[in-house]
């Protein structure tokens, strides 16, 4: 027999508990309504962990009890990292093409029918296994949500087997069969996009919560895209689109148009696709390791801020063209080379790809939020950027639970 409540009331043994983290030197909120400037900074702060979501917010003096007791020893809090653009469902490495690059060859979309061609081969086990390894990377560096697309299939059994997998680990999972034509539709392209929107949509549209084309010279144009696009959101897909990363094109525009909820890369834009992008509800997410890691020109992020768009950032981790799972390197890059100050790209990070992902209850640490907390060991978010290639990782909570 179960214990019961003298009332007669079943008992149930209260399973969470709340935990005050306290001594927070600066607490990183992204509420200017908690604190300073658009961050929200409070100095001197705490924070009550009560099960998965955020209880209270402020300074340490006025704290509440909690069961439990964190000291954050005069060091910096802030919203766990939101990276809201990666291919994480892949086998293989791309290690002599990235050498090869090195050496002064130059970035072509061909490269994915190499991850193709192992992902394919590869079992569920060793894609799930791989997948998990990379999202463990990923958390003690201190990112706690992941956006993941298919991409490496291009078939219709292994593009809805990417999904199936991928959305064992994460609700944000993206349908990104036209990523590049598949090599069995080399001469139909056509063909392949009647696919694509077709009989390959209805078996990945029941494992994914957006839809995705790479729309770039070599990939998808700008009517391919459409079609794609349209499809998925047919079938209850949000659009996203990798956008003007290689070359400048339609993709921007198209993706604004279609109300997405981002346009990654933005690395070649008009001052067309600046104005529309800052004009609409469309989060520009900059991706600064697929630029560093194929040597090729960063995008302009302070051109869009002053614009007025709203800028997110990315690792867009993959095997090809930017093989990072760090956001703390991109918030770093994105503040040397993209006119951003630290502040703005933590929140980018942060704040904004939640936004990136239409997602309200991470990306903040407000009361009711989901407890989702990077610790650093260090006193302040600048040392993100200040700090570059340093492991500043001190402790991690995803959904209330210290993972790191
Ligand atoms: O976002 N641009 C297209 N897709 C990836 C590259 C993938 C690859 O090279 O394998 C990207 O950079
Ligand atoms: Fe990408």
């Amino acid at each position: 027999m179960p214990p019961r409540a003298p009332t007669g009331v079943p008992h149930r043994e209260r399973t969470t508990l709340s935990t005050l983290i306290t001594g927070i030197g600066s607490l990183v909120t992204n509420d200017p309504g908690l604190g300073a400037g658009p961050l929200g900074l409070v100095e001197d702060a705490a924070v009550v962990v009560d099960g998965d979501r955020i209880a209270w917010v402020g300074p340490a003096a006025a704290a509440p009890a909690a069961d439990d007791r964190f000291d954050a020893a005069g060091r910096a809090l802030l919203p766990g990292f939101v990276d809201s653009h990666s291919h994480l469902v892949f086998a293989g490495d791309r290690t002599a093409e990235f050498n090869a690059r090195m050496s002064g060859r130059s970035y072509s979309a061909g490269g994915i029918r190499t991850t193709v061609a192992a992902t394919r081969a590869a079992s569920d086990a060793e894609l799930d296994a791989n997948l998990a390894r990379f999202l463990r990377e990923a958390l003690r560096q201190g990112t706690t949500t992941v956006e993941c697309k298919s991409g490496y299939g291009l078939t219709v059994e292994d593009e809805a087997r990417a999904l199936r997998i991928a959305a064992r680990h994460t609700p944000e999972t993206t349908y990104l069969g036209a990523h590049v034509v598949a090599p069995e539709f080399a001469d139909d392209p056509a063909g392949y996009v009647e696919l694509v929107t077709g009989e390959m949509l209805d078996a990945c549209a029941p494992h994914a919560k957006w839809v995705d084309v790479f729309c770039e010279r070599g990939a998808f144009d700008g009517d391919q895209a459409r079609a794609v696009l349209t499809a998925g959101a047919a079938r209850g897909l949000v659009p996203r689109v990798h956008a003007n990363q290689l070359s400048y094109g339609p993709g921007v525009q198209l993706a604004v148009e279609l109300g997405a909820a981002s346009a990654d890369h933005c690395t070649h834009l008009t001052d067309e696709d600046v104005a529309a992008l800052a004009g609409s509800r469309t989060v520009a997410t900059l991706l600064p390791g697929a630029e560093f890691s194929t040597r090729a020109e960063y995008p302009n992020a302070r051109r869009l801020l002053d614009a007025g768009a709203a800028v997110a950032l990315s690792t867009d981790c993959n095997p090809g063209s930017s093989f990072t799972s760090s956001m703390a390197f991109c918030i770093a890059v994105a503040v040397r080379e993209m006119g951003m100050t630290p502040d703005e790209a933590v929140f980018a990070a942060t704040a904004t790809g939640a936004r990136a992902l239409r997602r309200t209850d991470v990306g903040t640490v407000t009361v009711g939020a989901r407890a989702d907390l990077l610790l650093l060991d260090a006193p302040s978010h600048v040392h993100l950027a200040y700090r570059p290639g340093v492991p500043l990782t001190a402790a991690v909570w995803r959904n209330g639970v210290r993972e790191v």
